[in-house]
């Protein structure tokens, strides 16, 4: 069920079957982009409604112009710089890609995931691959094999062991409108990197209820437990009567009386706190508590993708 298999892969996603595989943001649910069978069994495993496309993953810089037309000067630049890594680029789809994948839409977003097993799996295979993130619909992504597991395992062939992600968050998506730089999801690569080298961008990741890209939807990523953000004292104060879970960036909070407590990153590094937050999320979401106490973190850098998380896993 979990191996590090390569050869195995392959041969599952060649015959059309479903293969979770690693890569540096989350663990993706992954399948031929190319034949339509495999896509849809991906919107069944993941109880994903058709109107939310999907990403597809390639091995290089030079394949984006298969699957792609028109791509600006701009995207290529920002491939140069950060690619393979935390980046998805939505260009305009060439008539190969199923519009099953685009629900519909003129434009595909593509990413190269930066993990050797992964790159290696992409370089053997003849067809990109699919793979939004390995949870049902609306959950948390994954960011271990063991979280894929718990929650698809019994409807996967395979999962590809990497380990535990290295980022943590998904893919900040770019796309490109009227010339100008347009985020639609803030996540493993900063704003301010992305800024640096293309100047100034738009930032559209908070839009409401665009079912073209449900993944901007207000509820996404969230635990089954309530969770509510704030001034961590503030909270614990106004829920006495409850069975509390902390969520803290980098305070212990040893004055608070909770039933159990993470820290993102004691040292305050967001890099840190983005790796272990999706992780500490589920954590929290076995215990036996009522409701989760977060606070925000720094909104800069990647504190920004997670406060984003953190937003979005309050709205029910
Ligand atoms: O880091 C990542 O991007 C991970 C790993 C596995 O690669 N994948 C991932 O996929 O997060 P997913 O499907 O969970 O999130 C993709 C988001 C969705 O919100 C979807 O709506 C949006 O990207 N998206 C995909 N294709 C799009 C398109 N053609 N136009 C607009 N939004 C698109
Ligand atoms: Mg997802």
């Amino acid at each position: 069920m979990i191996g590090k298999n390569i050869e195995k892969a392959i041969q599952l996603l060649e015959a059309g079957k479903l293969v979770a595989i690693p890569t540096e943001t989350v663990y993706g649910l992954g399948g031929n982009a190319l034949n339509e069978d495999a896509i849809l069994k991906i919107f069944k495993v993941k109880n994903r409604p058709f109107f939310d496309p999907l990403i597809i993953h390639v091995g290089s810089v030079e394949q984006l112009s298969q699957y792609a037309i028109n791509i600006p000067e701009e995207a290529y630049l920002l491939a140069k710089h950060f690619l393979p890594g935390p980046l998805t680029l939505l260009l305009h789809k060439s008539d190969v890609i199923p519009s099953l994948i685009t629900a519909g839409s003129e434009r595909v977003a593509i990413r190269i995931p930066n993990h050797p097993i992964t790159q290696e799996l992409l370089k053997q295979l003849d067809f990109p691959l699919a793979a939004p993130s390995a949870n049902p619909f609306g959950y948390i992504s994954p960011t271990t094999p063991q979280h894929v597991a718990s929650q698809l395992g019994g409807q996967l062939e395979y999962i590809l062991d990497g380990g535990p992600c290295n980022i943590g968050l998904e893919s900040t998506i770019i796309g490109f409108e009227k010339g100008q730089g347009v985020i639609y999801r803030k996540g493993g690569l900063a704003v301010e990197a992305i800024e640096d080298l293309i100047g100034k961008v738009a930032v559209k990741a908070h839009s409401t209820s665009n079912p073209s890209s449900p993944g901007l939807l207000k509820s996404h990523y969230a635990p089954t437990v309530p969770i509510v953000v704030g001034n961590i004292l503030e909270l614990a104060g106004q829920n006495k009567n409850q069975r509390l879970g902390i969520l803290a960036f980098q305070d212990t909070y040893a004055e608070v009386d909770a039933t159990t407590k993470r820290v993102l990153s004691p040292n305050g590094d967001l890099s840190e706190a983005a790796k272990n937050l999706f992780a500490m999320m589920r954590a929290l979401d076995k215990e036996s508590i009522d409701l989760i106490i977060a606070e925000w973190v720094p909104e800069k850098g990647l504190g920004r993708a997670i406060n984003d998380r953190l937003k979005r896993a309050t709205a029910k």
